[in-house]
Formats: structure tokens, sequence, C-alpha cells
């Protein structure tokens, strides 16, 4: 079987002006530096910058990814922004289902599968997010939670190309906190076993990122752990710099986690 291809992709969430833009210009000059990441990078910056951020990618391998869509393709939904609109902005993936709007907003495994199926719709992959919070882990109850969130979040014709598994543990976002390897292990091989039962080939080939507190001192030692096929970050994605040092997991590895 051939081995996949990881991903680590940049959740900017709420934060990043026009000025911020310029990290992407020094992540692209890092990039272009010996030995390059065996892995594909992405950056989620909030909508507004969606658009010039293309523009200042357009030479580059980066990817654009967007962190929200409403299910519909247009209509009546002030605020929102549809899938195809984040296509015509310039976006290659969604993220759908993150903590925080299932936090924030209420969201439901329904809803963040309407929303994975409205990215398929668009042609965008969808990065659907699941993982427990510190109180659920601690009742022994955290492969019952990923096992429903996954269950209820995978729309219809999930495939390896269109979407990508973030196991991101609630209690492990922004706290500086981290999982051992051996508990990313056991999650990412339970979803893996999930995704094969539930997709067969597919399934076995879907990307599986982990995230929530990935930084430079420890992105070596989860990157490498089986099953985790690249890394969700968020404060650390901020600063290029930082960010690279994350993608240097991948330099002259051929790429792992598998
Ligand atoms: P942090 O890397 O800041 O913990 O955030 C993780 C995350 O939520 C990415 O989506």
């Amino acid at each position: 079987m051939t081995a996949i291809r990881p991903l680590v992709a940049g959740n900017w969430k709420m934060h990043g002006l026009a000025a911020n833009l310029a990290e992407l210009k020094s992540l692209q000059d890092l990039l272009a530096m010996e030995p390059q990441p065996a892995a594909d990078v992405m950056i989620c910056p909030p909508a507004t910058l969606l658009a010039q951020a293309r523009y200042f990618l357009s030479k580059s391998d980066i990817l654009l990814g967007a962190q929200d869509c409403h299910p519909d393709s247009q209509g009546p939904h002030t605020g929102d922004i549809s899938a195809e609109m984040l296509a015509d902005a310039g976006a290659k993936a969604v993220i759908v289902g993150h903590s925080e709007r299932r936090t924030d907003y209420g969201e439901t495994d329904a809803v963040v599968s309407q929303k994975a199926g409205a990215a398929h719709r668009a042609g965008l992959a969808a990065i659907i997010c699941i993982g427990e919070r510190g109180r659920e882990r601690q009742d022994g109850a955290t492969l019952d939670i990923v096992k429903r969130q996954l269950d209820g979040s995978l729309p219809p014709a999930a495939t390896a190309a269109n979407t990508i598994i973030a196991y991101e543990p609630v209690w492990a976002i922004g706290t500086g906190w981290t999982p051992t390897p051996e508990d990313v292990a056991a999650v990412h091989a339970f979803i893996r076993g999930r995704l094969g039962d539930e997709l067969g080939g597919e399934g076995s080939a879907m990307r599986i990122l982990y995230g929530g507190s990935v930084k430079p001192s420890n992105a070596r030692e989860l990157l490498t752990v089986p099953n985790v096929n690249g890394a969700l970050v968020g404060g650390a994605s901020l600063k290029a710099t930082d960010f690279y040092a994350i993608l240097s997991a991948y330099s002259g590895t051929g790429g792992r986690g598998r």
C-alpha cells in the first residue's frame, strides 16, 4: 500500500489582518530552502483574508483552506459563507466541526456532516474535526465520543481525496497540554479501524491529523506516531518560523506516520 502523504494545516482561527499576510511570504521563503518537508502545507486564514492570501500564494505550493462553511450554496443567511464562495475565493479545503464551533454555535454531528457534504459539492476537501473533552477523557469515554462524532459527521461519499479527519482533544487545544504519544496512537488506530470498516480502501488511505498544542518542541514526537498523517496547528501556525519548524518534522523522513 502506498504511504499517505502527510498534511500540516495551520488554522489561524480569528487571528490575522492584512499585515499578517507577510507571514505567508516568510513561510513561502522558508519552504523554498532544502531540505523540503515531505508533506502538503495548508494555511486556513480567516475568510476576510482568503482572496488576498490567494494572491500572495499564487506562485506557491501552499494550499489555502477556510475555517467553516454554511451547508447551503446560497440564500438568506446573513453573515454566513457558502462552500462555493470559499472555493471562488481560492480555498481548496474547509475545516468543519471544529470544537470551538461545536461549543460556540452548538453545531451537532448532523450539521457537521451537512457542512462536509457542502464542501464536497463545491469541490473542496472537508477537514472534519472530532475529539473528546477533558471530562470525557477522565471518564474513560474518549473512544465512545470519537466513534459517535466520526460516525455522525462523515458525509456519504467521503473519500480519501475529499475528506480529512482531524483528531483534536478539546482539552489539548490552546492549553499547552497534549496526550502522550501512546494515547494519540490508540485513538488514531481506533479512527483508522472505523474508517476502514465504513469506507474500505478509501478509509485506509484517508489522512488523520492530530491537533492540539502542536509546537516545534513536540512536533516530531507527535507526528511520528503510527496513523498520524499530519497536524492541524492553531497558535503555532501564526508565525512562519514556528510553523516551518513543525513542518521540519517531515524533512528527510520521506513522510512518516503510517
Ligand atoms: P492550538 O494548536 O492552538 O492548540 O489549536 C489547535 C486547533 O484547534 C487547531 O484547529
